[in-house]
């Protein structure tokens, strides 16, 4: 059965348009791991301020095995070292331009796929 994870990102007003700018960049490297099955980065519009990163993976397993992965240390690189910046009190502005981290916190949920449905072709 396959499973969504959701990682939940806040992002602080006016940041939005730089953290989607790291995900123009990002690694890449999520859709050759096994087990794999689909992401998407959604923005918010109406609800909740929240981005979500949305993956579908084969099985609970595949997921863990990615987190565990150099793949996923290598693909959040730069945002470990935002986050380390920002614990030590060195970031500088507010998430704007290159430097500093998008989002400000992060949580993550997880479900199981009870239906899914897909017009043909999609
Ligand atoms: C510790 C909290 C996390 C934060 C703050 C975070 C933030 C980010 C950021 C800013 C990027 C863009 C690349 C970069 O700038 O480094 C990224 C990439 C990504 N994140 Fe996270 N992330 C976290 C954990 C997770 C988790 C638990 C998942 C699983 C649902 C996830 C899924 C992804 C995916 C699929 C990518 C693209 C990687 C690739 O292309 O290989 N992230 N994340």
């Amino acid at each position: 059965m396959s499973v969504v994870k959701f990682n939940v990102l806040t992002v602080p007003e006016g940041s939005g348009h730089t953290l989607e700018e790291r995900f123009a960049k990002r690694a890449g490297l999520v859709e050759g791991q096994p087990g794999f099955e689909e992401f998407q980065l959604l923005r918010p519009v109406e609800g909740t301020d929240k981005y979500l990163v949305y993956t579908r993976w084969r099985s609970q397993e595949d997921f863990e095995n990615w987190l565990n992965s150099q793949e996923f240390r290598k693909g959040h690189a730069q945002a470990a070292a935002d986050a380390d910046r920002a614990g030590h009190g060195h970031g500088h502005g507010h998430g704007h331009g290159q430097g500093g981290p998008a989002a400000t916190g992060s949580e993550l949920w997880g479900f199981e796929v009870v239906q899914r449905v897909s017009a043909p072709g999609e």
